[in-house]
């Protein structure tokens, strides 16, 4: 017999009430103690003073409705990466065009691919649309291509890639990227999430650039939160046209505000700023790396901006102990017992002065 409907109050669509909110990392300290956050993978240098002094500037403008296609963005945007602007659109966060692809392409009864320890949202974003969310395996904490492969049905609609992936920082070589695409059905989209490129420092690595350039099924999703403008909101996609144009019919007409723009014009133009960020956290990530290993903690491989770190087995010294004692000093790092790893802490690779206090706690942690 069929659940009787309750008609005391709205009820959200089926399926909704099942999806798990998606909860942000921790941002506050105990009173008194200074904080170092920690558990977003946000940029240590800040924002690029550029980008500052371009909001700034607009401050007195904010009556005024922004450009809904952000055309100078999208320019800007293409200077920097040798684009097309026409084949851009800018979102607020590339959460928001996560959200919009699964949207448009996904109906009920559809599945969605992502990997076992993936970026949270895809899962969300899935549900929210009523298909099925599929989570394939991963092998050493890797996204496996032939374990997707398997996973692709006929009601296959999109595969959901981070590149790097989130929270684990490793990455697929391209290679291997196009040979995932190569045996896809033409119909299935290959989302390549981005998020991560600007930070990841191998010649095996691209971030998609020309297969989305060669192809109609990829889109290659980025984002302007991790090299200085989280707060910003500010992400985008490169897309074959015919993608774009669905885009642009269900986004909101001003999806990015004026702040946005011009902060995000003066970022990307910043290359200098990007050029010190990466170089920052080439140096930090090898030796917090070296640092945590020396300590007898495995870390996962990273090519991003963040360390996956995997604690002992003993009570005494696990991750959720290990995050206490470090919050009580103002280290704030992230949980991601939801993304498959209970032992484990995720850490931005922060200031110097971050980095070294974190290992000077957790070394003594580990005494205690
Ligand atoms: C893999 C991945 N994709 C996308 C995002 C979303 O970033 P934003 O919406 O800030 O652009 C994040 C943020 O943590 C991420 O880790």
């Amino acid at each position: 017999m069929e659940k009787a409907q309750d008609q005391s109050r709205p009820q959200p669509r089926a399926g909704i009430m099942d999806i798990e909110a998606y909860v942000p990392g921790k941002s506050a300290a105990p009173a008194g103690v200074k904080l170092f956050k920690l558990s977003s993978n946000e940029n240590p240098l800040g924002p690029s003073p550029k980008a500052i002094e371009a909001a700034r500037a607009v401050a007195g403008k904010l009556d005024v409705y922004p450009d809904g296609s952000a055309r100078r963005l999208r320019e800007a945007i293409g200077e920097a990466h040798g684009l097309n602007p026409g084949n851009i659109v800018c979102s607020n966060g590339s959460d928001e065009i996560l959200g919009l692809l699964a949207q448009i392409y996904l109906a009920p009864g559809d599945e969605a691919i992502f990997t076992e320890h993936a970026f949270m949202v895809y899962k969300i974003y899935i549900q929210a649309t009523g298909a099925k969310p599929v989570a394939v395996r991963e092998t050493d904490e890797r996204a496996d291509v032939d374990a997707i492969l398997a996973a692709v049905t006929p009601r296959t609609k999109i595969i959901f890639l981070a590149n790097p992936n989130n929270p684990t920082g490793t990455y697929l070589p391209f290679q291997e990227i196009r040979r995932l695409h190569g045996s896809l059905p033409k119909s299935v989209l290959l989302v390549l999430d981005g998020a991560y490129a600007e930070y990841v420092r191998r010649n095996d690595y691209e971030a998609g650039v020309e297969l989305v350039g060669a192809n109609e099924n990829v889109v290659m999703t980025r984002t302007f939160s991790k090299i200085g403008l989280g707060g910003a909101r500010l992400g985008w996609m490169y897309a074959p046209l015919a993608i774009i144009d669905a885009v642009n019919r269900v986004r909101g007409p001003f999806n990015v505000n004026a702040t946005a723009i011009e902060a995000g014009i003066a970022s990307i133009r910043d290359r200098e700023h990007v050029a010190r960020s990466v170089a920052h956290n080439e140096t930090w990530q090898t030796w917090l790396t070296d640092e945590f290993t020396g300590l007898g903690l495995r870390v996962t491989p990273s090519v991003g901006n963040f360390l996956l770190v995997h604690f002992p087995d003993d009570a005494k010294h696990s991750a959720a102990a290990a995050d206490d004692y470090l919050t009580a000093r103002g280290y704030i790092l992230r949980r991601v017992a939801g993304y498959g790893f209970p032992n484990a802490l995720r850490m931005t690779v922060g200031t110097e002065e971050a980095n070294r206090g974190v290992v000077a706690a957790i070394t003594e942690f580990l005494k205690s």
